[in-house]
């Protein structure tokens, strides 16, 4: 199946009460670990890719082509939407230019003006070509690429304001943080979650810093209108702890141990079993 918009697949998720998770790319293997788990799973999922991780796979084009023909040769059947993490408005717009199938523009750091200025020129590229677009209100904490942003609820006002520009779906920040939670994190805003789903109605709402939320969290964020959940950090901790305990072990000094494809393999199986994990947790299996 070719790429999709995010926008049926969230439109169904928020009605069903359940969350698609969107994953974030690094690399070959992280992307295979994610599309065969989702047609396993038979779940719908979103690919993310950082404005660095699209530069670290050699630019956007790249990106595009290892998933197509990654969808096409490994016969994926579910539906998956590629899409830019936290874009610029010029990142968004070369992701736009090399075909990816939808795209975040974090305007959060501009004034509100200039932010629902911007959106709503992408808002009008996406809908000509049929993309999603995310648009974002209120930081989220922690430092995603190098930007470091302190967390602040969002104004419930301000994200009526954005979703009714017309963007698919919408992030806005309730306490949330990029990374592992601090010990002496508050928890997620409910009341600022549910102020805001009263605000949007059906706009299917995104929680970023998908890592370590507790499970109960998680369940009473979907609850309240969240419809897609991002997660990268706890794929980053399951690749490093794999790959660390091969080669603690001494395996890569075994046999051919050191070929890439080998020393690579524990940590691309730890990323399918978190992402099934999650998978599970945000009640997404079997509905693709
Ligand atoms: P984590 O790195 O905390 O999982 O958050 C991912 C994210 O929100 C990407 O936008």
């Amino acid at each position: 199946m070719a790429l999709v918009s995010a926008k049926e697949m969230l439109t169904k998720a928020k009605e069903g009460k359940y969350a698609v998770g969107q994953f974030n790319i690094n690399n070959l293997e992280w992307t295979k670990a994610i599309l065969l788990t989702a047609e396993e799973l038979r779940s719908p999922v979103i690919l993310g890719v950082s404005e660095g991780a699209g530069k670290y796979m050699c630019g956007y084009k790249t990106v595009v082509g290892m998933v197509n023909g990654m969808l096409e040769e490994l016969n994926i059947t579910v539906p998956v939407a590629l899409h830019l993490d936290h874009g610029s408005y010029e990142g968004a717009k070369a992701c736009i230019e090399a075909g990816f199938s939808s795209v975040m523009f974090d305007g959060s750091h501009y004034p509100i003006e200039e932010n629902v200025e911007k959106t709503k020129e992408l808002v009008a590229i996406c809908n000509e070509k049929g993309l999603s677009i995310e648009a974002e209100v209120g930081s989220i904490g922690g430092e995603e690429d190098g930007v470091i942003g302190a967390g602040e609820c969002a104004d419930p006002e301000e994200c009526k304001a954005i979703a009714d520009l017309g963007v698919t779906m919408l992030a806005a920040g309730i306490g949330n943080i990029h990374g592992k939670y601090p010990e002496n994190w508050a928890g997620l805003s409910f009341e600022t979650l549910d102020a805001v789903q009263q605000k949007t109605g059906s706009m299917p709402l995104v929680l970023h810093g998908g890592t370590g939320i507790p499970e109960d969290m998680i369940k009473k964020a979907i609850s309240l209108g969240v419809a897609k959940i991002n997660v990268n950090t706890e794929c980053q901790l399951s690749f490093a702890a794999a790959t660390r305990e091969y080669i603690e072990a001494g395996k890569d000094k075994e046999g051919k141990g050191f070929d890439p494809r080998k020393l690579l393999a524990p940590g691309t199986e730890a990323i399918k079993a978190t992402v099934k994990e999650k998978m599970e947790l945000f009640g997404s299996v079997g509905k693709a």
